[in-house]
């Protein structure tokens, strides 16, 4: 029997990105359906959503949701349904889904994804006609509040579905003050540590660990750190009370945005047996970033520019990584501090080193397909994607050993190199230190071309597909199903 899935998202590919979050609710439908999983996602309806959608209808209309008339519009994702919140009042904006142009986040998030939650437990409960599901699955705290409608407002008459809430960064926890708990039209009984009220406020990614019927993370190795007060950063008491609910199911790249034998942005498309074709990407990504041509090799960061990624480290060891041979391509923005050291290390080491800040997906694609090495040197990476773009673009990853980083890369100490195992390079800790050591070995390694190729090679061979966690998501669906039955 198909089971049908609602999947609650606040970004997903190809609509609207900012980061990790997108790749993963746009490729989870097709990565679904093999497994008799049909999955239907729902995301807002922010303008640049709304002028996209082509051939949409409307499903069904709330006079009021939480304050503010509301429609539901029927399209689709890359051939799979997609349901579209049409809320003008809140996501008719001109700026990103959380934040004006200027990067301050709106200051209604808390009701405009209250809104969100709201309208997912409608739906799941049967509220719009034609559309039932089997499992609502809610993506980070923008979603997370629609297990606490399904336990405390769910809609009338309508149906009980069970919930998974999946956990993409711990760091973001839609934490807000008391105050707006009136407003989220809950029952008094919801006030509670057993519902939305954590530390004194409301907790939104809170509420769906403690009321979801199943909770996920985005790596096996994240799944474990986050029990600690280090990773789980105030929620690890969730995590170790209902331990026995928390699955760690890792990230896959959807292969029809991320090959390198066929990706439309690339100077020369590749397969792991073509290696010397990365030559004429390489070229095109130094005149891109106006460096020079090097023996060294060229190392990319595609990142947000954060504590999260280490970027504060990176920029110390700038003129290391000069001085040694290497060179940097860098996309990124974030930080207005880590922004400028970036520009400041550019300025300094003309031809060597360059910075473009902004957020380009074509230029992304480029950077994987050219550069020789990726660095990723993150504080906590629950998943990242970077790292398994660079596998499979021959793009050697450098890495933090930690959450999804940990699980996905092999590095190449003298075992794993005797072995013909290795695929990259890890740190054990995120510092000056060891990231120079980690640089300096990328360097080292990048002079014996025989071991880089191979390090290229075991990358892009390894599996990275949806295929094994497309079928532990379904296990976990249907597990829940059959609980509810
Ligand atoms: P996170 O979601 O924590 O930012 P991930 O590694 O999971 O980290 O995913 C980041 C995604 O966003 C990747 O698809 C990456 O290529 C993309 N990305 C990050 N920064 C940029 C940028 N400045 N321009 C284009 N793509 C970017
Ligand atoms: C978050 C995490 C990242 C993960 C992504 C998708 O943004 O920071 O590690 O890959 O979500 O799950």
């Amino acid at each position: 029997m198909t089971l049908r899935v609602l999947s609650v998202a606040s970004e997903a590919v190809p609509l609207v990105k900012t980061g990790g979050l997108a790749d993963v609710a746009g490729a989870l439908p097709a990565a679904l359906a093999p497994h008799g999983v049909e999955l239907t996602t729902l995301i807002p309806g922010y303008r640049s959503v709304m002028s996209s959608l082509e051939k949409a209808k409307v499903v069904h209309k709330w006079p009021m949701l939480l304050g503010q008339p509301a429609r539901l519009l029927a399209g689709e994702l890359g051939g799979n349904p997609l349901l579209v919140l049409d809320a003008p009042a809140y996501f008719d904006r001109v700026g990103g889904p959380y934040g004006d142009e200027a990067g301050r986040d709106w200051d209604d998030n808390w009701r405009r994804f209250a809104a969100l939650a709201r309208a997912a437990a409608d739906i799941a409960g049967g509220a719009a006609k034609g559309l039932a599901f089997d499992i609502v699955h809610a993506h980070d705290w923008q979603a997370a509040l629609t297990p606490a409608y399904l336990r405390f407002a769910p809609l009338d008459g309508g149906r009980s579905v069970p919930s998974v809430v999946t956990i993409h960064n711990m760091a973001f926890q839609g934490y807000f003050d008391a105050a707006i708990f009136a407003e989220l039209r809950l029952t008094d009984e919801a006030w509670s540590v057993d519902g939305v009220e954590s530390y004194g406020g409301v907790g939104f990614l809170k509420a769906g660990m403690q009321l979801a019927d199943g909770i996920t993370t985005v790596s096996p190795t994240y799944a474990q750190e986050i029990r600690s007060p280090e990773f789980g950063m105030g929620l690890e008491g969730i995590v170790l009370a209902r331990s026995n609910r928390v699955h760690g199911i890792l990230n896959g790249i959807d292969p029809a945005e991320w090959s390198p034998a066929s990706d439309p942005y690339l100077a020369a498309q590749y397969g792991a047996g073509q290696l010397a074709r990365r030559k004429a990407n390489k070229r095109a990504l130094e005149r891109e970033f106006g460096l020079g041509t090097d023996e060294g090799p060229l190392f990319v960061v595609v990142s947000r520019l954060t504590w999260q990624k280490g970027m504060d480290v990176l920029i110390e060891v700038l003129d290391h990584l000069v001085g040694i041979g290497g060179r940097l391509a860098l996309l990124g923005s974030g930080d207005a501090t880590i922004e400028h050291g970036f520009a400041d290390a550019a300025l300094r080491h003309p031809g060597r080193i360059g910075v473009r800040i902004g957020y380009d997906e074509a230029l992304s694609h480029r950077m994987q397909g050219g550069g020789d090495a990726i660095l990723v040197p993150s504080r906590f990476e629950p998943c990242g994607l970077t790292q398994l773009y660079g596998l499979a673009y021959g793009c050697v990853p450098v890495v933090a050993r930690t959450g999804g980083l940990a699980d996905t890369v092999i590095d190449a100490n003298p075992a794993a190199l005797a072995a013909g195992v290795a695929t990259g390079i890890q740190m054990t800790a995120v510092n000056q230190v060891s990231l120079a050591a980690a640089v300096s070995r990328a360097v080292e390694l990048y002079r014996s071309p025989g071991e880089w190729r191979r390090l290229q090679r075991n990358g892009m061979k390894a599996d990275f597909s949806w295929g094994a966690s497309g079928a532990a998501y379904a296990a976990l669906y249907r597990q829940l199903a059959g609980d509810a039955q």
